[in-house]
């Protein structure tokens, strides 16, 4: 998402009348409690074990996934540790699809709220890029879009990774190894009959999974304009994409929710994987902690980790008998890497941090997909000018469960000759892009060789396989939230986000303290490229609103409004205007050894026994996609990869590799020859609120 929201356009503040408080509240906060003591979730660390085979730092979207997986095997123990809270006392803020945008947990304590340094090439601005900081991380606080990447990128992904290893292990990551994992996540629902009849989505159920944690659905009502969507791309030329859970992902569509139907709550990683186990007295899950640093023995081999409940205060130490897992997601991994002495030599020296092993790829590639919108005021019913209704009437449908689980869902993934005009404009800017191969990398964030090797394979991955292709390059989203304010002019936006930047920066820490934020520097729209894309991402959204159906319902352009046609003006206004669609990623790459790589193909981090990264961070390239889906999907993966190792199944990537019948981590002491073993440890030598009350008072609406 997305974006749902995009934007944080904070445009409205609102009164919430404490009359529409849902009815469910009080039962979803108890059958929540219930569910909390049946687990494993504990507050106090003295309820600790001193020692689990496996520890997950991050209890996100994929730390729960991971948790749950590698937990089913009864002879592995297993903790989390998890910086945020449970979300107890905020649930209904976190199970209600629509609280996601009126009632948003985005700025409170359940936020990281990270802010980028000023971006030169975006009006010197910050920009707010959150993250969920609970159990459920960032799925916990999303805009619920469930997409998956297209198997172009999947491809991609995998012959980034060919030259190490023979390919062999790099297959998992192709589209036809990694399918399996997707289904493997899902139970699919297609939409309710007056859902369906809004907007008749063509969905194939050869595609999806059926009996997975995830529920991937629909709301249970939608606005009517969402049905004018696919209709109007279609008067525009861009047809309407078949199932786009088979992988040909570009084109319009309805986008899958996760969202569970029968209750229609949020399906996050909490709900999914973990709220619905019998107990496990394998499992732990501690919130409130954060992970300061991997400890490690003379061998690099990770014997624990200590984390702080607040800064600057004592911290723990619990020891890892096979493995340290990060899954602390795109900021947070890099974060506890770099803070344990594993990253760029001259990053670590200058924050004060003792340098264990020099790996320059930590925090490189940093990227995002950038995010804008344009506004008209409309005609049609918005969920405010519904709400409102809701509100003088009384009771109707502003407080029915379906009618709370509408969020935005109708999208488009537009490739480059339908934004540049024609196929032959698409080769043009491919040009452009490779003559600018040297200079990119002149002005790249890293001039260690390895990296630039990296960062040279993944901008020609993106110019050669994605920018000529059908891939999408820019996404646009029909959002109609409206205002809330009764009585108010209603507005619709059309929202648009670049998918793969040329733009690419870093992240670095500048203290010694885990608790500190890292300096986030993504370099937005510093290549030609993204400002191109991006300014012919406005000409087409505003075709798209001229044109029928849409366009019968819409009226003055009121953002930026028709004054700004000049291409300059444009660029302008999305220098000034960009925000996050909220996917950072790329942090810790998965590229081969020489590239500047951070993870091999088995996930785990160059150099460092036990130690692996499950987590968006590890994505080489970005996707035409919101990030969620394939997170869940790479943790199913990764579970598997760790749990065939130690329980001495052949790998099914890799028949020759070698198994875990060795499990004890203080023997994983070979140094990286055996780079094919299926995540065998193998250290490659390196060179070196309170719940109802959100209710009552004045909320910001955040627009996702
Ligand atoms: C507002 C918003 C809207 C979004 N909308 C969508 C959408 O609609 N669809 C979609 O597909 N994607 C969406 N995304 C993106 C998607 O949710 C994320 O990319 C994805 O969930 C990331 O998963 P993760 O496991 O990498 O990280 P996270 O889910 O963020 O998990 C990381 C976890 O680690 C914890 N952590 C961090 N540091 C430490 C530490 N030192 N010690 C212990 N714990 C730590 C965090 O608190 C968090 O719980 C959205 C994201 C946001 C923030
Ligand atoms: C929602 O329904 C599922 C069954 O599909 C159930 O397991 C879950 O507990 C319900 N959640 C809530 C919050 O009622
Ligand atoms: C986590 O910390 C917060 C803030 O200190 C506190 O309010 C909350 O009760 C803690 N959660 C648990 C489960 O102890
Ligand atoms: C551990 O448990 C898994 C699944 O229960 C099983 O397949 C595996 O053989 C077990 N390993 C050992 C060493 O017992
Ligand atoms: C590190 O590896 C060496 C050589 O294999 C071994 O002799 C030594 O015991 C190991 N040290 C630790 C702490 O495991
Ligand atoms: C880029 O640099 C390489 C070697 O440094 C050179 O061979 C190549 O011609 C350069 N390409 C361009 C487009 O300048
Ligand atoms: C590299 O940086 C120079 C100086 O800032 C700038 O003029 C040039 O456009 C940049 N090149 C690319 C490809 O971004
Ligand atoms: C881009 O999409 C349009 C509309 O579907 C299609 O006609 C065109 O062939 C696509 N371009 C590429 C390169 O696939
Ligand atoms: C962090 O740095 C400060 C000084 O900058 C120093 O006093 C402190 O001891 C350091 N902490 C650690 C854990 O190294
Ligand atoms: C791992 O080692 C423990 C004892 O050290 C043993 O009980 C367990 O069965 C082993 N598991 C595997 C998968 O080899
Ligand atoms: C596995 O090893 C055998 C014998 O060494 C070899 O013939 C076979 O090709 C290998 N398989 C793969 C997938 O590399
Ligand atoms: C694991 O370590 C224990 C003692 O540390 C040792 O007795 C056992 O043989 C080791 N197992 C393997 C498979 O190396
Ligand atoms: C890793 O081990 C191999 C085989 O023992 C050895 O040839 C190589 O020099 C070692 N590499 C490093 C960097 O220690």
């Amino acid at each position: 998402m997305s974006q749902r929201a995009q934007s944080l356009l904070l445009y409205t503040l609102f009164l919430v009348p404490a009359a529409l408080c849902w009815a469910g509240e009080r039962n979803l906060r108890d059958l929540h409690e219930q569910h909390l003591k049946a687990r494993t979730i504990v507050s106090d660390p003295t309820q600790l074990s001193q020692t689990y085979d496996f520890i997950i730092a991050g209890g996100g979207t994929a730390g729960l996934v991971l948790a749950s997986r590698l937990s089913e095997d009864s002879n592995h123990t297993v903790l989390v540790l998890e910086a945020g809270d449970t979300g107890d006392s905020v649930i209904s803020s976190i199970l209600v699809p629509e609280y996601a945008f009126t009632h948003s947990l985005l700025q409170t304590s359940y936020d990281w709220g990270y802010n980028t340094l000023p971006q030169p090439y975006a009006g010197n601005r910050a920009l707010y890029w959150p993250r969920g900081k609970v159990l459920g991380g960032s799925s916990a606080v999303n805009g619920m879009y469930l997409v998956r990447p297209s198997h172009i990128e999947y491809d991609t992904w995998a012959n980034l990774m060919q030259s190490q290893d023979g390919g062999l292990d790099a297959d998992a990551w192709s589209w036809n190894g990694h399918y399996p994992y997707m289904k493997k996540t899902e139970t699919y629902s297609p939409p309710v009959p007056s859902v369906q009849s809004v907007i008749n989505i063509d969905y194939n159920l050869d595609f999806h999974g059926s009996d997975g944690p995830l529920h991937a659905s629909y709301p249970g009502y939608v606005l009517p304009v969402v049905g004018d969507w696919i209709p109007t791309l279609q008067n525009l030329g861009v047809p309407e994409a078949p199932d786009q859970a088979g992988g040909q992902t570009w084109g319009s569509f309805v986008a899958t929710s996760a969202i569970n139907p029968n209750n229609w709550t949020r399906s996050y990683s909490r709900a999914a994987y973990i709220d619905p186990l019998p107990p496990r007295s394998n499992l732990d899950i501690l919130v409130n902690a954060t992970v300061t640093k991997i400890l490690f023995d003379s061998n690099m081999t990770a014997t624990g980790v200590q984390f702080g409940i607040v800064k600057g205060g004592p911290v723990t130490t619990i020891n890892a008998r096979k493995e340290v897992i990060l899954a602390a997601g795109a900021i947070g991994s890099p974060n506890i890497l770099m803070h344990s002495g594993v990253g760029p030599k001259d990053v670590l020296t200058a924050a004060g941090v003792p340098v264990l092993l020099d790996l320059e790829g930590v925090g490189q590639h940093l990227q995002d997909h950038i995010s804008s919108s344009l506004v008209w005021q409309t005609t049609a019913a918005t969920m405010g000018s519904q709400y409102a209704a809701g509100a003088a009437n009384g009771v109707p449908n502003g407080q029915s469960s379906p009618f709370l689980s509408f969020i935005n869902s109708a999208t488009c993934y537009a490739n480059s000759s339908i934004l540049m005009g024609s196929y032959d404009n698409a080769v043009s800017l491919q040009q452009t892009v490779l003559g600018l191969l040297n200079s990119s990398m002149a002005n790249f964030t890293s001039q260690d060789p390895g990296v630039l090797e990296g960062f040279k394979a993944l901008y020609l991955a993106n110019a050669q396989d994605f920018l000529t292709s059908s891939v999408g390059q820019v996404e646009f989203l029909l959002f109609a939230n409206g205002d809330f304010t009764p009585g108010n002019q209603q507005t619709i936006s059309i929202q648009f986000a670049l998918q793969h930047p040329f733009s690419q920066g870093r992240l670095y820490i500048t203290t010694n303290d885990t608790f500190d934020s890292p300096s986030l520097d993504p370099r937005c729209l510093s290549h030609i490229a993204d400002v191109t894309l991006m300014r012919q991402a406005v000409k087409f959204a505003r075709q798209i609103a001229a044109t029928p159906p849409l366009s019968t319902v819409l009226g003055t352009e009121l953002s930026p409004g028709p004054a700004i046609t000049a291409d300059a003006d444009i660029d302008a206004f999305v220098a000034n205007g960009i925000q996050t669609e909220f996917h950072p990623a790329n942090t810790l790459a998965m590229l081969p050894q020489n590239q500047g790589g951070v993870v091999d193909a088995r996930l785990k981090v160059y150099g460092l026994a036990n130690v692996r990264v499950i987590d968006a961070s590890i994505f080489p390239v970005q996707f035409a996609a919101h990030m969620q889906w394939p997170v869940y999907s790479l943790a199913e993966a990764g579970a598997e990869i760790i749990r065939t190792y130690y329980n001495g199944v052949p790998d099914p990537f890799d028949p020759n590799g070698s198994t875990g019948s060795n499990n004890n981590s203080t023997n994983h002491n070979n140094n990286g020859t055996n780079t094919k073993s299926g995540g065998a440890p193998s250290a490659s030598a390196p060179s070196v609120f309170t719940s109802a009350i959100a209710l009552l008072f004045a909320a910001l609406v955040v627009v996702l």
